[in-house]
């Protein structure tokens, strides 16, 4: 343990400050420190994907990155994906399947699927399913996530022709 300092963290493109152990968990401090509470302790050992951010664009575990780590990083959320008003397609797609029960995987899955869909627009099956394979769901909502997915990946496919 070290003695709390100041870390000033970029989160969903805003500086965020904490004062904090460095060596803190990254998502202790946006839970804790920040209110943002979409991604969840499942684990603590990167076995589960429940907490899963994107860090400059890739998904990273904030179970186990510490503030340390992720400080001038651009940290992205699930809150920082879309709003209520204006979701993501990758949300709007979850709640159209309905591909989520208890929900505690889902902010993780979403935040996995982001990183897979700025990578790989037009995922296949398998593409997808490795993507995730690092995710549990207690509820067994897969095929219903990986329809989601699919559905996202058209609509954001479209969107783009159409601009
Ligand atoms: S809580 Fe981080 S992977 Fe499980
Ligand atoms: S919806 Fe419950 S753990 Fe996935």
């Amino acid at each position: 343990m070290s003695a709390a300092r100041t870390v000033t963290l970029q989160v969903n493109g805003q500086a965020r400050s904490v004062t904090v152990d460095p060596e803190t968990p990254l998502l202790y401090a946006l839970r804790n420190d920040l209110g943002l509470v979409a991604a969840k302790y499942g684990c603590g050992v990167e076995q589960c994907g429940a907490c899963a951010v994107l860090v400059d664009g890739e998904k990273a575990f904030s179970c186990t990155l510490t503030v340390e780590q992720a400080a001038g990083k651009a940290i992205v959320t699930l809150e920082g994906l879309g709003t209520p008003d204006a979701p993501h397609p990758l949300q709007k797609a979850f709640e159209a399947e309905q591909a989520v029960q208890c929900g505690y995987c889902t902010s993780g899955i979403i935040v996995a699927a982001k990183a897979l869909l700025d990578a790989n627009p037009d995922p296949d099956l398998p593409a997808i399913r490795l993507a995730l394979q690092d995710h549990l769901c207690r509820c067994g909502t897969h095929s219903r996530v990986f329809r989601a997915i699919r559905r996202a990946a058209q609509e954001m496919k479209t969107r783009e022709l159409r601009a």
